[in-house]
């Protein structure tokens, strides 16, 4: 075995034991297996346990179904094997289950159910900036595919991290999705196994979380070619396409227009303030929006651009601050806002975010970016193009860029279109010395 299966099989092993509510010692009464073997199988010192030995313990411990092939395909060797199937088949596969309610998303779903519907479209790539939501859409849109016509989900979380929470509560298919998360990784041989574990079958593949790295979109291709049935669904923040391959840019979620601040059913069902409220009542259970509040609130979701993950981090500091105090932080430092209270969870920072995203900009978008979020007011590509004295195809390549990585995002629409930087991407560049600087906007957006 390798040291991941081993790691693996050890844990499962305990786990199907411990839930049975056996000791070592009864296990082995019960499956004939040494208590010596049971305990060095679990504590890694044994090599491979053998076939029969696996086909004991999981009858000691009366596994069936998808249970007895997680354990059998744990103390595989590799290669893409009969237990793999099984599990793939013995539930047809769920996708993991989302922990709250999605808020707002309904034109990307409906976008996303129409491309993936239509039987034309096979492979969708939802791109944006880290925390926006893509791996939230991602799994509403599994789970609502899955609902359906109960479609097998693979979801294949980024390599090193074990996807949402909800999905390592069910160690079978966190398995399933490790050894595909191997396989996608390479080519040839291992791709043909992949390939022939889902055939023509329908399937949902989300590879949530993906870095275009040349080996897992190349075997991506290959799938799609293989398996007529299979549809994908990639997020990423790396916005890199591949032909024929549609493309779903995210922006965070809507916030509420200042003219409307007095509205209380409007805010109340604004996306952004509406996520915001939800986090806020388990800290706040009796905050209510009111006509004195609601403008406050609205200022703090708009200052946090409605991006989800800032949203959550700054709805936990309700907990030691009054709204006034948060309001104020929002409008001189939102950064501050969108930063956890606690270090603690594997949530990561808004600002780690930004600065990942801005790092990854050619030169030239960067310099762009500085200089509008100078702006304080949307502005078209035109007002870009003047203000930087640049021609309006390479503006315009540099915005779509832009745009796609999420740090600026489309404000509105009065027959033209409008743009503005995030207010969080903004703080962060707005010390940048860019004024005055000739710009070089020989891009080629990526
Ligand atoms: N539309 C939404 N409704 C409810 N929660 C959301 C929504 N979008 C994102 N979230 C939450 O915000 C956080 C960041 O979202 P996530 O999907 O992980 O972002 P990304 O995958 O783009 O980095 C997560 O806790 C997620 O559950
Ligand atoms: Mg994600």
């Amino acid at each position: 075995m390798t040291d991941d299966h081993e790691g693996q099989f050890r844990l499962l092993l305990r786990t199907y034991r411990r839930r049975a509510g056996l000791t070592q010692e009864q296990l082995a009464g019960l499956s004939t297996v040494s208590v010596r073997a049971i305990r060095d199988l679990e504590l890694g010192r044994a090599q491979s346990p053998r076939r029969e030995t696996v086909r004991l313990l999981a009858d000691g411990l009366r596994l069936g179904g998808h249970r007895r092939a997680a354990l059998k395909l744990a103390a595989g060797r590799g290669a893409m094997d009969g237990a793999l199937k099984e599990v793939y088949d013995a539930e047809s596969s769920p996708p993991p289950t989302p922990l709250g309610p999605l808020v707002g998303r309904d034109q990307e779903m409906r976008a996303l159910g129409d491309m993936l519907g239509s039987g034309h479209e096979r492979l969708v790539t939802i791109v944006g900036m880290g925390g926006v939501g893509k791996t939230r859409l991602a799994l509403e849109l599994a789970h609502t595919v899955h609902g359906r016509g109960r479609m097998p989900v693979l979801w294949v979380p980024r390599h090193g991290s074990v996807g949402p929470a909800a999905h390592s509560a069910n160690p079978s298919m966190a398995l399933l999705a490790s050894r595909v998360q191997g396989l996608l990784g390479t080519n040839g041989e291992a791709v043909d196994e992949l390939a022939s574990l889902i055939g023509t079958r329908p399937t949902l593949l989300v590879a949530d979380g993906q870095d275009p790295k040349r080996d897992t979109r190349m075997s991506i291709l290959e799938l799609l070619h293989s398996c007529p049935g299979l549809r994908v669904v990639v997020t990423t923040r790396e916005p890199y396409q591949y032909p024929g391959e549609r493309l779903l840019p995210l922006s965070p979620l809507a916030v509420s227009d200042p003219a409307h601040d007095g509205d209380l059913a409007q805010l109340e069902s604004s996306p952004s303030t509406s996520l915001w409220l939800s986090h806020v009542r388990h800290l706040r259970p009796g905050f209510r929006l009111t006509e004195s509040n609601a403008p406050t609130v609205a200022g703090i979701c708009r200052a946090l651009d409605g991006l989800p993950l800032a949203l959550e981090a700054a709805a936990s500091w309700f907990l030691i601050y009054s709204l006034e105090q948060m309001a104020e932080t929002a409008a001189r430092d939102p950064l501050a806002l969108a930063a956890p209270p606690s270090a603690s969870g594997s949530a990561p920072d808004v600002r780690a975010l930004l600065v990942d995203a801005v790092a990854a900009l050619k030169p030239a978008q960067a310099r762009l970016l500085a200089r509008l979020a100078a702006l304080d007011q949307p502005w078209s590509v035109e007002t870009a193009a003047t203000l930087t004295n640049c021609t309006l195809p390479d503006v315009a390549r540099a915005v779509y860029a832009l745009v796609l990585r999420g740090l600026v995002r489309q404000s509105e629409t009065d027959g033209a279109a409008r743009f503005a930087v995030l207010t969080l991407a903004r703080h962060l560049v707005g010390g940048a010395d860019v004024a005055g600087q000739a710009l070089e906007l020989t891009v080629n957006a990526s």
